[in-house]
Formats: structure tokens, C-alpha cells, sequence
């Protein structure tokens, strides 16, 4: 752990309040969007099935965070999914994407009503317009956590997501949550792709408004 400075708890001084502009590569993607290109393909018992499905997306800006030394800068977000013209819920996510300037890294961090969360991370640059992040079971930082329910029937073992900041303003992604599903010796990706529209800026956050 020689990475890490002697001093956990004095903070770093001159933090500038405005995160809008300290997003590094999650710049791109605050605001508000809605996709409805999605494509998922799912675990059924009698195999995958792909689904189209619309989705809404809200990445509002939070107050710079500090672990003492370490500064962290990120976006608040809740993501609603439903298939094409209804209004039942088909999936929904609230968590957090934070990005570490002095490491250039990438944290994704989600949580799902199956009674499931992950962590996900990946480096990337300030300006990156393409990252990918990664969470494992086995990892003690970037896991994977589910209920034993889940753990027991749809073992989550792996979870990736690559973003692409499109150059016309839109952003991309394309998710794969591998599950070990009970009774099946192969893998089962569980994917998910969709192309957000912004139909709202962000709100700036609440130290930047004042
Ligand atoms: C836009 C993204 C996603 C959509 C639309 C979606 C949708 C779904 C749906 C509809 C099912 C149930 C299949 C069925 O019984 O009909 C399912 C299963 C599952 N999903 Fe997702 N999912 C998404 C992302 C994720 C993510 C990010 C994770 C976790 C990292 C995840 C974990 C699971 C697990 C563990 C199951 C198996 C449990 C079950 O089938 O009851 N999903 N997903």
C-alpha cells in the first residue's frame, strides 16, 4: 500500500467547488438523457432472450468528496428502464460515477432492487472519450454483492461496462453481467447496450449554485 501518503486525514487545500468542469472523462455525461435503442438480452428458462427497452438516465453533479488526501469528483445518477410503450418498471438503478484526477481513475458503483450491488473501475484520461470498467465476485474493491438468493441461482461472477462519448454530444454504452446460472456449466452473458439523447442539462452542484 506504498501508493498511499502516512497523513489519511489531512484533505487537499484549494479544492475548486465547481465539479462540472473536474468531471475529467464523465464530463460527457451529465445531464439528463433518454435512449430508446436499448437492447438486452436476458436469462429465461428456456434461454436468452433479447428485449428492447427505453431508458431514462438523470447524472446530476455532487459536491466535490474527500477521503482525507484523496479527492474524488462524480455524478449522482438514477437510470428507469421500460420496455417500449409501458410503464412498468423493467429495471432500476441508482449509484454513483466518481472520478479520481490525481490516479485517472474511473469508479462505477450500482445498485439494483434484485437485493445486488457492484463497484466497478477502470483508468482512463481527462479527456478520454472511451473507458471501460470492470468488477469481479473475487475482488475486495471492485466486487460484486448479491443477496443469497442471487448468489445461489444467478451467480453475478463478473460485470463490465464500456462508455463512448459520441463527438455529436450523445453517449454510448455496452454492459456484460456474467452469471453462472444454476444447473448451466457455461457462462451466461446478461448484456446491455443503449445510446442516450440529453434532454436536460445538469443542475450544478449545491456548493457551485452557491
Ligand atoms: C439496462 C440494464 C439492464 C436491464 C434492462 C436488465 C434487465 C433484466 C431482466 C428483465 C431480467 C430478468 C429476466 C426475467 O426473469 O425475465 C434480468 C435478470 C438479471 N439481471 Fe439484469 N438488467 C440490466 C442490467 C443488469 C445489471 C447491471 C446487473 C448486475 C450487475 C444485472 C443483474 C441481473 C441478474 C443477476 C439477473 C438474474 C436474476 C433473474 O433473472 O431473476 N442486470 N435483468
Amino acid at each position: 500500500m506504498d501508493q498511499f501518503p502516512e497523513d489519511i486525514y489531512t484533505e487537499p487545500s484549494n479544492i475548486d467547488i465547481d465539479t462540472l468542469k473536474n468531471l475529467g472523462p464523465l464530463r460527457g455525461m451529465a445531464g439528463v438523457w433518454e435512449g430508446n435503442r436499448g437492447l438486452d438480452v436476458k436469462p429465461k428458462a428456456e434461454g436468452p432472450k433479447k428485449q428492447a427497452y427505453v431508458e431514462h438516465i438523470e447524472l446530476q453533479p455532487i459536491d466535490p468528496q474527500t477521503n482525507g488526501p484523496q479527492l474524488l469528483y462524480g455524478l449522482r445518477y438514477h437510470t428507469h428502464v421500460v420496455k417500449p410503450e409501458q410503464v412498468k418498471t423493467y429495471h432500476d438503478q441508482v449509484g454513483y460515477w466518481l472520478w479520481e484526477p490525481a490516479t485517472g481513475t474511473v469508479i462505477h458503483t450500482l445498485t439494483i432492487p434484485r437485493a445486488q450491488v457492484v463497484m466497478a473501475a477502470g483508468k482512463a484520461s481527462a479527456d478520454a472519450t472511451e473507458f471501460e470498467l470492470i468488477a469481479t465476485n473475487d475482488s475486495i474493491n471492485f466486487g460484486i454483492r448479491s443477496a443469497p438468493f442471487l448468489e445461489y441461482a444467478f451467480k453475478t461472477v463478473e460485470f463490465r461496462i464500456k462508455v463512448t462519448i459520441n463527438p455529436d454530444g450523445t453517449w454510448s454504452y455496452e454492459e456484460d453481467t456474467v452469471l453462472m446460472i444454476r444447473g448451466k456449466s457455461e457462462a451466461f452473458h446478461h448484456t446491455d447496450r443503449n445510446h442516450l439523447k440529453k434532454i436536460a442539462e445538469p443542475t450544478p452542484n449545491p456548493m457551485a449554485r452557491k
